[in-house]
């Protein structure tokens, strides 16, 4: 039979040890704390009597409780929270590892803001239920029973008296919490429309000026930000709530004390000692009542937020194989495709494709907008598991157990260069850390990128700017060709990864590149019907179906939808050059 066990179970269990002496820890804080008024209480009872002895030694003991409370107090803080730290790290490493191990496919279905506030928020409310909501509910739980155990002792009628203000007071701040746990709710989802919202203005801020529509954009931003801000005065209002609530709860019981105490100790009830024990009990017992509610709030804040953790890390997506030290053979790779095909639900996609490409041979794959050149490109890379069909490499299929060893020999340039913010040199040598700078310059020769390194002034030590922004669109799609060029692939994939640059300099480089590559296997997508031309064969798509193959010259001959780009090609060409 299953056990249903709580959520935070898998997050503490690993870690009993900690959590033990940490119980540890907080009972021995908490039980000592307990007994500092019932000190307190005693040395002015014995005062009362006129037993001076009796009232220092109590004082004395008093003294020993409260360092004892202290010393605990230091200890429980030290592991417990100590713990939720290491929690939140082992958590947020898990989480991390997982994204990096994720295929393709998963990154498709969800938003990059999304993934990182699990990272981010929802880790932290865990740890704020795992840390201070679990040490909270320990030191309360733990205090009690000794506590009102003492006060019973005393008076068990004055207990009552002061303990109904507190009840209250509790079951308050509980209520605040769920409000303002609400509330917060509500302003994170505004927050992160403004995060979004902004994010996306300043990055398309020259298309909003360049249409003029910078006063519509300022009116959405002003009425988010408005939201906002009426959301988090609400907050701050309610927040404001928890001081005056408990100076009101507290004057309560005080007055009970004083008022209800007062009437015992002239009825010769009760000695005024033991009213200065329950004026100690009630301050001790102050915050550990207050913080039920509290540490309750914050349980179910990690609860939603480990429901969240556990919503993406059973995502159906299988991991991919750990990565491993490959051995390559150093000859270049061969494809063979077969019955390919792989659709979107919308019906749009690829397929059937066939296709065969000798080891060393060239393809170029031309077609229109969505004729699903990325599409098949991806699907060579192994970074789509196609539907139907099979693809081999060196004559055995590309699955799974395969998929780290394609990689090894793969040079893959998608169509949107991605670089990261850092050097020119790092983002050139990232497939290959350390590589050395005669080489790196070789293969920014190679892309034509020599000239333009050579006359920054920092060289290969320039900063690249957030995915490169300082780089021009045709310099980042060179660099990123470069940085695969480094790895000296078997098979290079290149998805327009020169849409950006002209047609002259791409033809050299392609040229540049043949010399470079020796015999690798290419395969590159295009709208260019020249480019393709440099390739030995041609795969013509439209609509996801392959409409003509064979040699250049022959399609430049034949009558079809190459002949024609080409046509229409060669006229904007010569137009061009006037
Ligand atoms: N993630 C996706 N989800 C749904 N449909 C997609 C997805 N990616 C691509 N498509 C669709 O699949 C078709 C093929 O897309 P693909 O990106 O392969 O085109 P392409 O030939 O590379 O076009 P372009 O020349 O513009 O780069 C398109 O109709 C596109 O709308
Ligand atoms: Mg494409």
């Amino acid at each position: 039979m299953a056990i249903n066990r709580p959520w935070w179970w898998k997050l503490l269990s690993p870690h009993r040890k900690t959590l033990l002496l940490g119980l540890g820890a907080t009972v021995l804080c908490s039980v000592a704390a307990s007994w500092v008024p019932f000190w307190s209480g005693r040395a002015v009872k014995a005062l009362e009597l006129g037993q001076w002895s009796l009232s220092r030694q109590s004082l004395v003991w008093m003294l020993a409780f409260t360092l004892t409370a202290g010393i605990g107090r230091y200890f429980m803080r030290y592991t417990l929270i100590g713990l939720s730290r290491s929690i939140e790290r082992l958590q947020r490493e898990e989480l991390y590892t997982f994204f990096l191990a994720r295929p393709f496919a998963f990154f498709e279905r969800q938003q990059v803001g999304d993934l990182m506030s699990r990272i981010g928020d929802d880790v932290s409310t865990v740890r704020m239920a795992t840390g201070p909501g679990v040490m909270s509910f320990l030191a309360t739980v733990a205090m009690l029973p000794v506590t009102l155990g003492l006060m019973f002792h005393t008076s068990p009628r004055l207990t009552v008296a002061v303990l109904v203000p507190f009840l209250l007071l509790a079951g308050a701040f509980y209520y605040i919490g769920r409000w303002s746990h609400i509330l917060q709710q509500r302003l994170q989802v505004v927050t992160s429309r403004i995060n979004t919202f902004s994010h996306e203005a300043i990055s398309g801020e020259r298309v909003i000026q360049a249409f003029g529509l910078e006063a519509d954009r300022v009116r959405e931003f002003h009425a988010l930000s408005e939201q906002q801000a009426r959301l988090g005065i609400r907050q701050t209002v309610l927040w404001g709530a928890y001081g005056p609530v408990a100076g009101i709860m507290g004057g309560i019981s005080i007055l009970a004390l004083v008022g209800y105490g007062g009437h015992l100790v002239l009825q010769k009830a009760l000695h005024i000692g033991d009213l200065t024990a329950f004026s100690g009990y009630l301050v001790a017992m102050g915050w550990p009542i207050m913080s039920l509610g509290w540490a309750a709030n914050l349980f179910q804040r990690g609860k939603a937020g480990q429901e969240r953790i556990d919503a993406i890390l059973g995502s159906r997506e299988a991991p991919l194989p750990p990565p491993e030290a490959e051995e390559l053979p150093a000859d270049p790779l061969g494809l063979r495709v077969r019955g390919l095909v792989s659709r979107f639900d919308s019906g749009r996609g690829l397929g059937p494709v066939d296709l065969d490409l000798p080891p060393g041979g060239s393809l170029a794959i031309v077609g229109g907008i969505g004729s699903g050149k990325t599409l098949l490109l991806q699907l060579l890379a192994g970074l789509r598991r196609p539907e139907a069909g099979e693809i081999l490499v060196d004559g055995m299929p590309l699955d799974e157990g395969r998929l780290r060893w394609h990689w090894a020999g793969l040079g893959w340039v998608p169509q949107e260069a991605f670089l990261f913010s850092s050097t020119l040199r790092e983002n050139l040598a990232f497939g290959r850390p350390g590589a050395p700078d005669e080489e790196l310059w070789e293969v920014a020769r190679v892309v034509c990128l020599d000239d333009l390194i050579q006359r920054l002034p920092q060289g290969l030590d320039t900063v690249v700017g957030e995915r490169g922004v300082v780089l021009s669109g045709g310099e980042r799609q060179r660099t990123a060709l470069a940085r695969a060029l480094l790895r000296r692939p078997r098979l290079l994939l290149l998805d327009d990864a020169l849409s950006a640059v002209d047609a002259e300099t791409e033809s050299r480089i392609l040229e540049n590149l043949r010399d470079f590559l020796g015999r690798a296997t290419l395969v590159l997508a295009t709208h260019r019907v020249f480019v393709a031309e440099l390739c030995e064969q041609v795969l013509v798509l439209e609509e996801g179906r392959v409409l003509q193959r064979g040699p250049a010259q022959d399609l430049a001959r034949a009558p079809g939808l190459f002949a024609r780009l080409r046509t229409l090609q060669s006229l904007e060409r010569s137009l061009e050059r006037g």
